[in-house]
């Protein structure tokens, strides 16, 4: 079996997984494909240093070495809080309103980009296969091969490739595509993403698109969908835990015998969070007799805290819960619950599985996996209803959700009380047709048709 390498900004420390299983699905999933290949995990540390000069950190756990480096102050602002987050990410999220282009970021990203290729290419054997993550890491393949790589590299985007009409608004758009077709294999969440990328490729780029291949300048790149899933296994397997349990008590008991709403998102704009919270207050307004029956809890971890449009959504959304809850809360009753701290997932399991519903409503999203587990941790004979968001990627999959649009708040209010009264035979009967798909095309299928793929 071929070493596998995987590159992605954030390296997820297997450690972590023993301390509490606060780990994403995917990190136990590449960190499966790690342990059996005998692989290697490299990308940033998260943290700073003043002066870079080539220490690499090497840390072996359970089988699976990781290899991280630090970024110089200038190195993080220019290239994760710049180019990254409010370039690349407001842009891919079809938010051109909020998107920064100052040359300096994209110089700052080129120059992160070559010091991940330098101090990678040393560990890299040549029968390895070298798969690059996400937006902070594009140009990475291009860098690799002009320092003599030749192994089957892959990238996968984790979020969304915008439509070419925004796309082209990027400058210096066309390098950047011209460096990704360095790869082998690019994996997009889903055929939209994916139609886009092809469209830009043979219209901007004069490629020539052969289905799914791509053939410029004397190389075939292949571009596909792969849709990521969850860790179906282990997710579930949360049931029987006593932390699991013990979240979903919390609930209950603390709900009173309210119907509870959940939503638990990173505190990003691109998750619909002020129109999710309108919607709720309308939803109030419309039916004042539910106020005191229903509970709604966002959980929200705060995120790039140093980007001020984070910082700003923070603050719009502290402001509509307060005013929210002020006009409509009893000395015993407050009905919406706003919490900015993140949970274990087997906590989290706990909650999906009090929640009668679960409002999932980003503006727009690659896949969205907490849509994926609020439908996981449903008991089968008593399933919560989820409501869905037609932007997010998970769409396509899971289409016995109730489908919104998170712009029309009458979508929202309407979708929201049928999400409350629907009979049991149609929550059952809605679950069934996702169950089965989140337990096949779960994240180790994801990860293997990419491996596939990428072996070719
Ligand atoms: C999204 C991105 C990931 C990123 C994560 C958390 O899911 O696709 O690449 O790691 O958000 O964001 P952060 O900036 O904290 O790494």
């Amino acid at each position: 079996m071929s070493r596998l390498v995987v590159v992605s900004n954030r390296v997820s420390v297997p450690k972590a997984q023993s301390a509490g299983g606060a780990q994403g699905g995917l990190a136990v999933a590449l960190l499966a494909a790690l342990r059996e290949s005998r692989g290697i995990w490299f990308g940033w540390s998260g943290e700073e240093t003043e002066a870079f000069e080539g220490k690499i950190d090497f840390q072996r756990h359970d089988g699976v070495t990781t290899a991280t480096i630090d970024l110089e102050p200038q190195d993080v602002e220019e290239y994760y809080n710049g180019y990254a987050n409010r370039t690349l990410w407001p842009l891919f999220h079809f938010r051109i309103d909020l998107t920064e282009f100052e040359r300096d970021f994209g110089k700052g990203y080129e120059r992160v980009n070559d010091r991940f290729a330098q101090n990678l290419i040393p560990l890299v054997e040549p029968e390895d296969l070298i798969w690059v993550h996400d937006y902070h890491l594009m140009p990475l393949g291009e860098r690799l091969r002009s320092l003599g790589a030749k192994n089957r590299i892959g990238f996968f985007l984790h979020i969304p490739w915008p439509p070419t009409s925004l796309f082209v608004s990027l400058p210096y758009h066309a390098r950047l595509v011209r460096t990704m077709l360095s790869y082998d294999v690019i994996g997009f969440q889903t055929v939209q993403s994916l139609d886009s990328f092809l469209y830009y490729c043979e219209k901007e780029l004069g490629a020539e698109v052969d289905g799914r291949t791509i053939h410029f300048e004397g190389r075939s790149v292949r571009a596909d969908a792969f849709p990521i899933g969850v860790d179906f296994e282990e997710f579930t397997a949360f049931e029987g835990s006593g932390d699991a349990r013990q979240a979903e008590q919390r609930i209950l008991s603390s709900s009173r015998g309210r119907k509870v709403i959940i939503g638990v998102d990173r505190l990003d704009y691109s998750k619909g969070l002020p129109e999710r919270f309108d919607a709720i207050g309308r939803f109030f307004d419309l039916h004042p007799e539910r106020t005191a029956k229903t509970l709604f809890i966002q959980i929200a971890p705060p995120s790039r805290q140093d980007v001020g449009s984070y910082q700003e959504i923070r603050a719009e959304l502290e402001s509509m819960a307060g005013r929210i809850n002020g006009a409509r809360s009893e000395v015993d009753l407050v009905p919406i619950r706003y919490v900015n701290q993140g949970y274990p997932r087997r906590e989290l399991f706990g909650f999906y599985r009090a929640a009668h519903v679960g409002l999932v409503t980003p503006l727009r999203d690659g896949m969205n996996l907490v849509a994926k587990e609020y439908v996981a941790a449903q008991d089968g004979e008593d399933p919560g209803v989820l409501v869905l968001s037609q932007f997010a990627g998970a769409a396509d999959q899971l289409d016995g959700a109730l489908s919104v649009n998170p712009h029309s708040h009458e979508s929202m209010t309407e979708a929201i009380r049928e999400a409350l009264d629907m009979p049991l035979d149609e929550r059952v009967g809605r679950w069934q047709g996702m169950i089965d798909n989140l337990r096949q095309e779960d994240v180790s299928w994801w990860r293997d048709r990419f491996i596939a793929a990428l072996k070719g």
